[in-house]
């Protein structure tokens, strides 16, 4: 069901100078910030020849970002994202097998302008999981 994977996200205590280190030390192509207030999260994303990098900083007062960097200071990787042809029968296929749906279990729509949706890390290995319709 799942294709390819669409990013890995990394949590950083400081978005400037993660990029700059993609950027410079990296040598990888950085891509602008942006702010996505429905996910509390201003990201940037880094591209790779096979794959992506999202760093995510949080944005907000209730940015799901904060409490994570309080528990990982020097920040950490924070989820993956599988791309899905079809994410509302991917979900209720995954509801069917017991995995939990965070949020009210509608997509919403993500940094790419597609529907996302993510699934609890308690039921994938201690992995936060989101799903990408592409
Ligand atoms: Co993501």
């Amino acid at each position: 069901m799942i294709g390819r994977l669409n990013h890995l996200a990394i949590a950083v205590p400081d978005l400037e100078a993660a990029a700059d280190q993609y950027r410079n030390a990296l040598g990888a192509k950085v891509g602008e910030q942006q702010e996505e207030p429905d996910h509390g999260v201003t990201v940037v994303f880094i591209e790779l020849p096979n794959t992506k990098i999202e760093l995510l900083y949080p944005l907000g007062v209730n940015s799901p970002i904060t409490s994570f960097l309080e528990k990982n200071p020097a920040g950490g990787m924070h989820h993956v994202c599988y791309e899905v042809d079809d994410i509302i029968q991917a979900r209720d296929h995954l509801v069917e097998t017991g995995a939990r749906v965070l949020g009210n279990g509608e997509p919403k729509i993500g940094a790419h302008g597609k529907p996302v949706l993510f699934l609890h890390p308690k039921d994938f290995n201690g992995c936060l999981v989101e799903l990408e319709q592409v």
